[in-house]
């Protein structure tokens, strides 16, 4: 079928015959949300968004990896990752790798990754928590030419970004870093807004102004009680161990919507900082999304992991950040064969049938169909 599919795009075919074969071939993968929703088809995407390593040497409160990292799995050897990427690029002409933890530069080989991404002409981003990078790691970040931005995240001021991180250098090390990197490169920090720092927000801005990095984006803590993990395990027809997102009783915010409006009106108050929010549904609807009533609100729920290929660190082709479930793993199979798989079909279905599950409530990879139809 793959084969098939392959010699329709190469055939040079008067472009309606082409058209007409595809659609009687039952290959064409349409862009139609609603396409995504009946057949579960989706185009195979450019970008990769990639977890090098399970391995971190911090150990933050509401690291969504943490059960990930306990089970212990084997990371990917980089003769394996070589291979893995080569495929991808012959066969899938893949142009973007966002490099996401665990921690990346726990990796010696991190270099060697990216020289090689470099090598086969994807461009990269990488995500860190900052505190392994020297000198002698921007020197050598800069020799590669593939680097499009780096993102880091900070949670408080020095003694709460300290404690939230499990580490008393954590945030002496993060400014470091960012001095010597953003001569070179573009830096975004990220902060997850939690009961814990929501009081610090404003400082947190003022810090990166005063640090000259002007990209700040805020996320919502992520978090799901065992009961919101056990209904949308039964919706998606997966299995607990497929989930990997934070476990909490009651995961409601202990301040008010109007609290976090008033912080997030300050905050674009403060010039020359670029604030993103995500996800971006929030501002269209905050009520419900604060209140984590979206699904009963808005029938129309997207996620945006649908068009992204994530790879884990074992070379698997899992479906989201905290929904790990695993669709094929890459050392076996080609991407065409996990992609638009029978299992991997059944399951975009279910979900958007679903309106997603009560655990991607306060994700900040939720969207909306039309909104997202628009672009
Ligand atoms: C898992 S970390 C991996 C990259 C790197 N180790 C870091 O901390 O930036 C990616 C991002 O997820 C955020 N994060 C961790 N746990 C979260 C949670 N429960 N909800 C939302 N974001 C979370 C982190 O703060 C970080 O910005
Ligand atoms: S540094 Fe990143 S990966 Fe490590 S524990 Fe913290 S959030 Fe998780
Ligand atoms: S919205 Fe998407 S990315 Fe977020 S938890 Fe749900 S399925 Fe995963």
């Amino acid at each position: 079928m793959q084969k098939l599919k392959r010699l329709l795009k190469k055939t040079k075919i008067h472009k309606p015959i082409k058209k007409i074969l595809f659609t009687l071939s039952g290959l064409k993968v349409k862009k139609g949300f609603e396409f995504v929703a009946t057949k579960g088809l989706v185009k195979i995407p450019k970008t990769v968004i990639f977890e090098p390593t399970i391995k971190c040497n911090l150990n933050c409160q509401m690291c969504y990896q943490k059960e990930e990292r306990i089970r212990g799995k084997k990371d990917l050897t980089l003769e394996e990752i070589k291979k893995i990427f080569l495929n991808l690029k012959k066969e899938n002409k893949i142009k973007k790798v966002a490099l996401i933890g665990a921690e990346v530069f726990m990796r010696p080989d991190i270099f060697e990754i990216i020289g090689f991404l470099n090598n086969l002409n994807i461009k990269v981003y990488i995500q860190t928590n900052g505190t392994l990078i020297s000198k002698a790691t921007v020197e050598r970040l800069r020799e590669l030419k593939n680097i499009t931005g780096i993102g880091s995240s900070l949670d408080g001021k020095k003694e709460l970004h300290n404690k939230i991180r499990g580490r008393s250098n954590a945030f002496d090390k993060l400014f470091q870093a960012m001095d010597l990197l953003k001569k070179y490169f573009t830096i975004t920090i990220n902060t997850v807004i939690m009961d814990e720092n929501i009081d610090q927000i404003l400082d947190i801005a003022k810090l990166l102004k005063q640090a000259s990095i002007f990209n700040y984006s805020l996320q919502f803590e992520m978090a799901a009680t065992p009961e919101e993990i056990g209904e949308s395990r039964k919706l998606l027809g997966i299995n607990i161990s497929d989930f990997a997102v934070e476990v909490k009783a009651d995961n409601n915010f202990s301040f008010g919507l109007d609290k976090l409006l008033n912080i997030l009106e300050k905050l674009n108050q403060i010039r020359g900082l670029d604030i993103t929010i995500q996800p971006r549904i929030f501002n269209k609807y905050p009520e419900f999304y604060f209140n984590g009533t979206l699904r009963e609100n808005c029938s129309n729920l997207y996620c945006k992991e649908i068009n992204a290929i994530r790879i884990n660190a074992q070379g698997e082709v899992i479906f989201c950040p905290f929904i790990k479930k695993s669709f094929g793993s890459l050392l076996e199979k080609d991407l065409e064969g996990i992609w638009n798989s029978q299992n991997f079909r059944d399951f975009r279905i279910r979900l958007l049938k679903n309106n997603l599950t009560p655990v991607c409530k306060r994700c900040c990879r939720l969207g909306l169909i039309q909104a997202e139809s628009k672009k």
